[in-house]
């Protein structure tokens, strides 16, 4: 018998390649999207249009992560083996403006879920992944960050996924269901939303290349982060349902660079030529001919700022065997290639 998955956030950068990457372990693939004024399924389409949707192993349903009547029916109906919960707010600075809707999709979101599992008995059978965050660490500037590390989150959206962290513990021990928490670090790719960072420069950095935008304006650009491949990280997610017991993980490439230093990796593969100038917001980088590539505009300043990310992934590399395949510098080269083809 075919296992089953359920997917909340289908329609998101790891929604995507989870399905894919079930897709070919031979998974019936649910997944839940939701109603939008335009079309959201842009990560998932060629999925849909594959011989998965024929043979009905790729099924999407409409549904919303703060609908528990929605949650519950749908994990009724299907009886999961496995559920992935991905659906989340899931922009940190958006949060601060749209905290109680983050802490209802992202905090609430998991409870309901949980909760579905026990009322409809599937305790035994049903597992359980969260989508935890570095975002957790926060405040806590030692790095490496690992499994022992304290939690310091610094915004409505890391204090509600710090909920999230806990309920999915609190069920496990008070219900015995296989739950887990994965705490990955950040992660890109050519499916990232175009408001995260990494995604923002390439994006911005190509149409500069191609005379489309003159210039790119930045927020802080001294956080450091530690960023893989997020096709990397649905692999140590699948991964992580897979053990005897359930155990929550970070998940990390062990290395970081500031957003200045991603600007840097992104201009010189695009060979754009750029000379940094001045401090704090009127920092800029420029061209031979002295006109300005990057800006500070402090619009994309958060009102807290998480400087330092690092993971320490030992833990899982030794339980889960698992190691990111894809190197910071690929991982440029992937969405810097894409972009300039888009
Ligand atoms: P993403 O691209 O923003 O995807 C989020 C998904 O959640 C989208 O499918 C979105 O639907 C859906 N969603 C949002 N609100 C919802 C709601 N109320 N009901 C149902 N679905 C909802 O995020 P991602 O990068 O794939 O990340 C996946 C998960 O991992 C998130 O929980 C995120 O917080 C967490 N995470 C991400 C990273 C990272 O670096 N990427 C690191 C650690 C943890 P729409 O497409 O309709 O918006
Ligand atoms: N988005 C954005 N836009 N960030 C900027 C900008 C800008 O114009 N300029 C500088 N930054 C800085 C942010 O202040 C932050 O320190 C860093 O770039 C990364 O920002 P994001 O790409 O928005 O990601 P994030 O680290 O805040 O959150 C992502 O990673 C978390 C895991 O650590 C998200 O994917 C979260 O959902 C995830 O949990």
């Amino acid at each position: 018998m075919k296992k089953k998955a359920l997917i909340f956030g289908i329609t998101g950068q790891d929604g995507s390649y989870l399905a894919e990457f079930l897709l070919k372990k031979k998974y019936i693939v649910h997944g839940v999207k939701r109603r939008s004024s335009s079309i959201n399924t842009g990560r998932i389409d060629h999925i849909y249009q594959e011989p998965y949707t024929k043979k009905r192993t790729f099924i999407l349903h409409y549904g919303d992560i703060t609908d528990s009547l929605l949650v519950t029916r749908l994990v009724n109906e299907i009886k999961p083996d496995e559920i992935y919960n991905l659906a989340a707010q899931s922009h940190v600075q958006v949060s601060f403006e749209s905290p109680e809707y983050t802490a209802n999709a992202d905090a609430l979101g998991a409870l309901r879920i949980l909760e579905a599992i026990r009322f409809t008995k599937l305790e035994n059978k049903t597992k359980y992944y969260q989508a935890g965050t570095s975002e957790l660490f926060g405040r806590n500037e030692k790095t490496p960050q690992n499994e022992k590390a304290n939690f310091y989150p610094a915004s409505p959206y890391g204090v509600a996924k710090l909920y999230a962290h806990w309920i999915t513990i609190n069920y496990k021990e008070a219900y015995n269901i296989f739950a887990c928490n994965g705490v990955l670090f950040n992660h890109e790719s050519p499916r990232r939303g175009e408001t995260f960072v990494t995604q923002k420069i390439v994006q911005g950095l190509c149409k500069i290349k191609k005379r489309k935008q003159n210039t790119l304006y930045l927020g802080n650009l001294y956080a450091k982060r530690d960023w893989g491949h997020a096709r990397d990280y649905v692999e140590a997610m699948w991964l992580m349902l897979q053990q005897k017991k359930p155990i929550d993980l970070v998940i990390s490439t062990g290395k970081q660079i500031t957003v200045k230093n991603f600007v840097n990796k992104v201009a010189r593969k695009l060979n754009i030529k750029i000379f940094w100038r001045g401090k704090g917001l009127n920092e800029k980088a420029i061209d031979k001919k002295g006109k300005v590539i990057i800006a500070c505009d402090k619009t994309y300043y958060r009102p807290l700022e998480v400087n330092n990310l690092l993971g320490d992934s030992r833990k899982a590399k030794k339980i889960l065997n698992w190691k990111p395949k894809v190197n910071l510098d690929d991982l440029i080269s992937e969405m810097v290639n894409l972009e300039m083809n888009r």
